[in-house]
């Protein structure tokens, strides 16, 4: 299937010299969900602004559908619904009236019955003759998602959709991009939380300082997630692994100090006892075992690194 967004080489030095996004490539296809993962400032509202035709690339392309995001703007702007990081909206404007020019704005066609449908499916039917000032942060950001999708985008974009949000907050948001998902939409959010990302996405991307640094499925990541070690401290250190445990994937610590076996964590213990029992037959003693196991959150610090 061809990518619904190419991003080729893509970088961007604002105008004081900053260089905000360096090289970027990635191909996103039509109805995943890929989370950019990142520490603020990385570049991810960057990257979406370029995507949304709201900042100019310095370098590189973007194709959205097929069409150049420079020089086909109106039409690719139509096929994306961007949810912003900040909630910029007139606070005295009605519900159903902020959703329904919103669709007006993007040039399409009046259409109160699909506003209905919309504000119905976030639950925000009750609220329509509400002012946005009068609704709580969870309705509010539930009014800027309506708004998105007031144009029937094919590809949603959620900066930051929980940044400040409570847990239960975000629990519903996460249901609702599940939902929107449900509909064909491609959907791409931002975000610095690790669990985030894990929760929701297909994709991982992982961005810092303007280089996207990884990307890959996350069953994947999940399964190096899934990676565990048991560690087992020797009484006598070894300069080699004992031939009679050559049939097992040992490994010896640099200081010879520590035997260490990696497993998959799903495969029923990968034998541990067994492990155990032919370490204790080739005469080796140990005085301490612990096992640990490897998760998104060390992928990350080891990647980001100065975090
Ligand atoms: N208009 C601008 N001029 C100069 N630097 C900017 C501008 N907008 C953003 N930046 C800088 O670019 C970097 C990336 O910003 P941003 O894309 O907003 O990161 P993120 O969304 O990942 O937090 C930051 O260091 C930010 O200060
Ligand atoms: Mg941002």
């Amino acid at each position: 299937m061809p990518a619904i967004i190419s991003i080729k080489n893509l970088s961007k030095t604002y105008a004081n010299g900053f260089s905000a996004l360096k090289n970027v490539s990635l191909e996103i296809e039509k109805g995943e969900i890929i989370a950019l993962l990142g520490p603020n400032g990385a570049g991810k509202t960057t990257l979406i602004s370029i995507v949304c035709g709201i900042a100019s690339p310095t370098g590189g392309s973007v194709l959205v559908g097929g069409h150049d995001v420079v020089q086909d703007f109106r039409h690719t702007r139509g096929m994306i619904g961007l949810v912003p990081q900040e909630l910029t909206t007139d606070m005295f404007e009605t519900v159903f009236n902020t959703v329904s020019f919103s669709r007006g704005l993007n040039g399409k066609k009046h259409d109160p019955v699909l506003i209905e449908k919309i504000l119905r499916s976030l639950t925000l039917w009750d609220k329509r003759d509400n002012a946005l000032r009068e609704l709580s942060g969870g309705m509010k950001r539930r009014v800027m998602i309506a708004k998105a999708l007031s144009h029937e985008p094919d590809i949603l974009f959620l900066d930051e959709p929980t940044a400040g949000v409570d847990v239960s907050l975000r629990k519903e948001m996460w249901q609702l991009v599940e939902e929107l998902r449900a509909t064909g939409v491609t959907i791409i959010l931002t975000t610095h939380y690790i669990d985030e990302a894990q929760q929701i996405a297909d994709r991982i991307g992982i961005i810092n300082h303007g280089e996207l640094l990884l990307v890959e499925e996350k069953q994947a990541l999940m399964r190096k997630l899934g990676r565990k070690e048991l560690i087992l401290d020797l009484a006598t250190p070894l300069d080699a692994i004992p031939a009679a445990l050559s049939d097992y994937a040992l490994t010896l610590s640099e200081d010879g100090r520590q035997i260490i076996y990696g497993y998959d964590a799903g495969s029923n213990h990968g034998g541990i006892s067994g492990i155990l029992s032919a370490i204790e037959a080739a005469g080796v003693s140990f005085t301490d075992l612990a096992t640990r196991q490897t998760s998104l959150e060390d992928i990350f610090v080891s990647l980001i690194g100065d975090k």
